[in-house]
């Protein structure tokens, strides 16, 4: 069984997949592992739309990101925040759906790549033509587009370009 850090480690973006589907098993499992993601007082404030292969809307969603690659994935889950469930700090009134989406967004990442599936996190979209595709009402933010599948042999991980410890840590 791999680390945590291994996972994190072996976790990059795909962007070009093979054509088959995912095992429903799989799929199922990610599912679970985005369900117990943490968010602020437990507001879940989220929805996971599973674009599948056979969707009538895949490709119109597809096109909300205008890179040719995406094309190349069987599935995609737009992860959604439902504003009008998120939490709200009484401070200064931070919407916290954002971070809470992140979360579950990442728990997908992880959980497919321990399963042998590639992903990618997609914010460069355009939202509004997402919304009106999915029919969403207005306090529903499609946040993130993760198109998920199996690696192509053309998607080669390259190696990790991070800041170093020191540079992002500092112990006061
Ligand atoms: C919030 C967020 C938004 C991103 N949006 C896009 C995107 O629109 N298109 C894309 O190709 N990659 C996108 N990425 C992927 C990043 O470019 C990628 O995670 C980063 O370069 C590190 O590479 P790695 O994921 O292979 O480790 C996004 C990542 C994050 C976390």
């Amino acid at each position: 069984m791999k680390t945590f850090k291994e996972l994190t480690e072996e976790r990059y973006s795909v962007r070009d997949y093979k054509d088959i589907a995912i095992e429903t098993e799989k799929l199922n499992y990610i599912l679970e592992c985005a369900r117990m993601a943490p968010s602020a007082v437990n507001f879940q404030p989220w929805k996971i739309y599973v674009i599948t292969p056979e969707s009538s809307v895949k490709n119109d969603i597809l096109s909300c990101y205008a890179r040719e690659w995406i094309k190349t994935a069987p599935y995609c889950l737009v992860c959604c925040i439902q504003h009008n469930q998120s939490w709200k700090r009484s401070s200064d009134n931070k919407d916290h759906g954002d971070i809470d989406i992140a979360i579950l967004t990442e728990h997908i990442c992880l959980a497919a790549t321990e399963q042998g599936l590639g992903t990618c996190w997609v914010c460069n979209f355009d939202t509004e033509r997402c919304k009106s595709i999915l029919n969403l009402n207005n306090d529903e933010e499609p946040a993130v587009l993760i198109p998920i599948g199996y690696p192509s042999d053309k998607s080669v991980k390259k190696e990790k370009n991070r800041k170093a410890i020191n540079e992002i840590v500092e112990f006061v």
